[in-house]
């Protein structure tokens, strides 16, 4: 294939006017999207209006007047559409590894009151390092055992009688992987353990029906594929049959019943609710509205589904492309070549210069990004991370970003030493 047939794909992309809402930057290959979305065009106006009508003028009235009390169920309410989920029984709330210790402690409730003689979480070893401490907290605070495998081992370990709760990521952070959701829900249920899901690097990149998977608890970021900027809130969704069952331990007013009655005792608020804690950050939660509505705009070209056949092609090109015109400079293919255990990133491991090469294809303008391995354990490779969102990423740019990655390996620049020095942030 010619560079000429990639940009004939973009000429036929249905989905091509997407790109429009988002400000990439001239010249700017962006394969990140699966760390930091993009910012829409609609964010900057939106969160000045927030700054200088509803704070400036509106002050402490626009808690009403501009519905900022809403936010949290109303902008949970739109990603609920992206998931899978019913209205009000999702909701944006703090951080995603705040939210998973809140999940996991009401997990941990159910088990004890269903099951007590169960007491470990099962996830998978190369899991986001975040998600595993979390579990590990949470472990300790109640005498559980965290248990790490290999993804093709999970489904054997839950027959054994003793897991409580399988904590999983959907799509895995390095390898790209995708879970079968429903599949391991199921053999979790049939084992009597619950499941947790990480939507991470799903919600908005992949399909996913939390309901149809019968899924007990799920959480994810914001400011992935739904582009609600840096460190924008989470959300969180408890299946209604356990929403309301628990306390989730962060017990804020926000989560409280009737938060304005301020009675000294904690009665928490019914459903998802209670899973909020304190004020909400309504600036960040400005932003992120923008962001969903980004993705919400795909809906009349046929939302997730469309979305995830051009991440599809956008991938399987990629992978080709790597194949052919990258071949012998030891670069290996981590992420499933079967599409349907991909999410909407390639990954590729090599034994050498991985962070090099990311640095030089940065200085070129393909942003993608880099996980280190662990070179003390077997299997765990460093990580050249692709992210592909199909609202903004065209087929050409995966033309010119595996032309650019050939030229620097071809060439061998990755050598020099300031693609070599580390930053704060890989
Ligand atoms: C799978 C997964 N979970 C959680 C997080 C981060 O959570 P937090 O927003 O709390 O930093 C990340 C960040 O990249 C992630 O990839």
């Amino acid at each position: 294939m010619k560079r000429e047939d990639f940009q004939q794909l973009d000429r036929g992309d249905p989905l091509t006017a997407l790109r429009e809402q988002f400000v990439v930057p001239d010249g700017l290959i962006y394969l990140d999207g699966n760390s930091l979305g993009v910012l829409p065009r609609a964010t900057a106006a939106r969160v000045a209006g927030v700054l200088e009508r509803e704070w400036g003028q509106g002050l402490i009235g626009s808690w009403n007047a501009a519905s900022w009390i809403d936010l949290p169920q109303r902008i949970g309410n739109k990603i609920a559409r992206l998931v899978g989920a019913l209205e009000d029984e999702l909701v944006v709330a703090d951080s995603t590894s705040v939210n998973l210790y809140k999940v996991l402690s009401a997990a941990v409730q159910i088990v004890r009151e269903d099951a007590p003689a169960r007491g470990v979480v099962v996830s998978e070893r190369s899991n986001f390092p975040t998600d595993l401490y979390i579990a590990e907290s949470v472990c300790r605070q109640h005498g559980w055992r965290l248990e790490l495998l290999e993804h093709d081992t999970l489904a054997d370990r839950l027959g054994c009688g003793d897991v409580a709760l399988l904590m999983l990521t959907h799509v895995n952070y390095r390898s790209g992987r995708m879970h079968d959701m429903g599949a391991l829900t199921r053999a979790a249920h049939d084992a009597g353990a619950l499941t947790v899901w990480d939507l991470a690097h799903s919600a908005g990149a992949v399909p996913v029906d939390l309901h149809a998977a019968q899924a007990d608890f799920a959480i994810g970021c914001g400011y992935k594929y739904l582009n609600g900027g840096p460190g924008a809130p989470a959300f969180v969704w408890a299946h209604p049959r356990h929403a309301g069952r628990f306390r989730q331990p962060l017990s804020g007013w926000m989560g409280h019943a009737a938060p304005f009655a301020f009675v000294p005792d904690y009665r928490p608020a019914s459903g998802i609710a209670r899973y909020l804690c304190g004020t909400p950050p309504v600036l960040s939660l400005a932003a992120l509205e923008c962001g969903v509505d980004s993705v919400l705009a795909a809906a009349p070209l046929g939302g997730m589904a469309a979305l995830r056949s051009k991440s599809i092609a956008l991938t399987e090109r990629f992978i080709e492309l790597v194949e052919t015109r990258c071949a012998g400079h030891g670069l290996e293919l981590v992420t499933p070549r079967a599409a349907a255990a991909r999410g909407s990133q390639v990954c590729l491991a090599r034994a050498e210069g991985g962070y090099a090469i990311v640095q030089a294809l940065i200085a070129r303008g393909v942003v993608g990004d880099f996980r280190e391995g662990d070179k003390a354990r077997e299997g765990v490779p460093d990580i050249l991370r692709f992210g592909v969102t199909p609202l903004y990423t065209r087929f050409v740019d995966v033309w010119d970003a595996v032309e650019q990655l050939r030229q620097v390996l071809d060439g061998g620049e990755w050598r020099e030493a300031r693609f070599n020095q580390r930053a704060a942030v890989t």
